[in-house]
């Protein structure tokens, strides 16, 4: 064939696919090999060879690909091949609680890709007064020009007077299909009213979405608050106490029930206790479409944090709970009733922490964490032989992209997949601490926690974005990933 002949070819091939594909765009690189490395996917392990053309796998072969030509070709002898991570939970350039968290787009996939994850759904929040459609476009103009992965959109219902549920059906059809709604933060104006939460899951659960609930329950919080302030108890360590397992299981229970009554499938994010972990599990013996996230402070720490100087950097919400907690969000993984651990990446440095050092209340809330998905479970979940290495991609990935409905161009390794693979160094072991990690702040909670075995390459489409912890991609070449609806109830998660 002459070369004109092939490049009309080629062109018309790449017409095809991005007519079938959507949004595909190829940067950077045009092929790449990967060699001898082992495939790991949610179902098999296997070795194998990739090949990525134009951002999409387009071979995997079990007798090697040696012969064909590509523009890099990366040993990965004695390395694990991964889906690149998918972390659903992320709130890069956010204003909460009177600041803007530390990191944005540039700075937050950094550290995302570094970590091996190729897809963030990061939280756009409504503003209020505002319409729903304002805060996806303003999220989007955060992460144009600074994304060096992909990402989509949760979007935060906060004000259901400033628009209605109506609204809801353009938010899906801009591609936009799963929602977040606050049982809490009544002073900060983020919580729903109930009946409000029931409107959001019934319009979204018609259109085929999914509602992700913050829950703790308000009225517990702000009595307990209101008593240690009156008492003069103001460190960090009333935050936790303020915030006692019963409140997440009464709103974990109740969002349930709504999920139930909405016919709404409900996707509870950072579940952080025991309590909250069986709720969630007597929904899904009911047979109600409920499943949960938990996060990696859940899985290393216990709440003896909140006893250390440094405790207000370990102020989230909900906080960090029990050692029986975190065994507890362990064997929720290991028996499936938590499905992801994302990483509610809501970074504060030093000095925004410290606008809370005479009243817990003031502590921005929130921790860094996308880096270290992958690296948590790698070694607390497969070393420890608390999880499979299929259960590992399972909870870092395909989980993820099915419940957000990426799958299978997200989650897996697969021919026709985006070319979104992470290679892990199993003998590769890396001090988490700040230097050694991506985000902005000037501290890292991991500082003495030593992960052994490591992402050492992560390519997202086909174009490596880290190697070696050193990053390689150019500022804005993340795509947004727009989602469709599912029909009620037929998620994969759910089959
Ligand atoms: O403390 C947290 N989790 N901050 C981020 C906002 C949220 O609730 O996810
Ligand atoms: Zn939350
Ligand atoms: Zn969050």
């Amino acid at each position: 064939m002459g070369r004109k002949a092939y490049e009309v070819l080629l062109f018309a091939h790449g017409w095809y696919r991005s007519l079938l594909e959507g949004a595909r765009i190829s940067h950077g690189l045009a092929s790449i090999i990967i060699r001898n490395g082992k495939v790991v996917t949610s179902l098999e392990n296997f070795e194998a060879d990739v090949e990525i053309e134009d951002g999409v796998i387009t071979r995997i072969s079990r007798s090697g690909l040696s012969g064909h030509p590509a523009d890099r070709v990366y040993n990965a002898e004695g390395k694990l091949l991964l889906p690149g991570c998918i972390d659903g939970h992320t709130h890069f350039e956010m204003p909460f609680m009177g600041t803007t968290t530390a990191d944005d787009f540039l700075s937050g996939t950094a550290s995302a890709a570094a970590g091996g994850v190729t897809t963030v759904v990061d939280f756009a929040i409504q503003q209020s007064g505002g319409s729903m459609m304002q805060a996806v476009e303003a999220w989007k103009r955060k992460a144009v020009g600074k994304a060096l992965i992909d990402y989509s959109f949760h979007l935060i219902v906060r004000d259901l007077k400033a628009t209605d549920t109506e609204e809801i059906s353009n938010i899906v059809s801009a591609g936009v299909t799963s929602f977040k709604v606050f049982t809490t933060y009544r002073k900060e104006g983020l919580m729903l009213e109930d009946g409000g939460i029931l409107d959001v899951m019934r319009r979204v659960g018609q259109l085929g979405g999914l509602v992700a609930v913050h829950a703790e329950n308000n009225g517990i919080i702000e009595s307990n608050v209101e008593k240690f302030l009156k008492e003069n108890m103001r460190s960090a360590r009333y935050h936790r106490l303020s915030r006692p397992q019963e409140a997440e299981r009464e709103a974990v229970q109740r969002a349930i029930y709504f999920s139930g009554i909405a016919g709404c499938p409900t996707y509870i994010v950072h579940l952080s206790s025991s309590e909250g972990r069986n709720a969630v599990k007597e929904g899904q013996l009911r047979g109600l479409p409920v499943f949960a996230e938990t996060c990696p402070h859940y899985l290393i720490f216990d709440d003896s944090v909140y006893d250390r100087p440094d405790a207000a950097n370990f102020v989230m919400s909900p906080p960090i709970k029990g050692k029986e907690d975190r065994a507890a969000l362990w064997e929720g993984l290991r028996e499936g009733v938590v499905k992801t651990v994302a990483s509610d990446h809501a970074d504060f440095d030093t000095h925004q922490k410290s606008l809370g050092k005479d009243d817990f209340t003031k502590i921005p809330n929130g921790v860094a964490g996308t880096e270290v998905i992958l690296p948590v479970l790698f070694t607390e979940g497969y070393r420890k032989g608390r999880l499979s290495l299929n259960q590992v991609v399972q909870a870092s990935s395909t989980n993820a992209a099915r419940a957000y409905n990426m799958f299978p161009r997200k989650g897996t390794i697969a021919v026709g997949s985006d070319g979104d693979i992470v290679v892990l160094d199993p003998a590769k072991k890396v001090r988490l601490t700040q230097e050694n990690l991506h985000s902005k702040i000037d501290y890292s909670i991991y500082e003495d926690y030593v992960a052994e075995g490591y992402p050492v390459l992560t390519v997202s489409r086909g174009e490596i974005v880290s190697e070696d912890n050193q990053i390689t991609a150019k500022p804005g070449r993340g795509v947004f990933v727009p989602r469709s609806g599912y029909m009620p109830h037929k998620s994969p998660l759910f089959d």
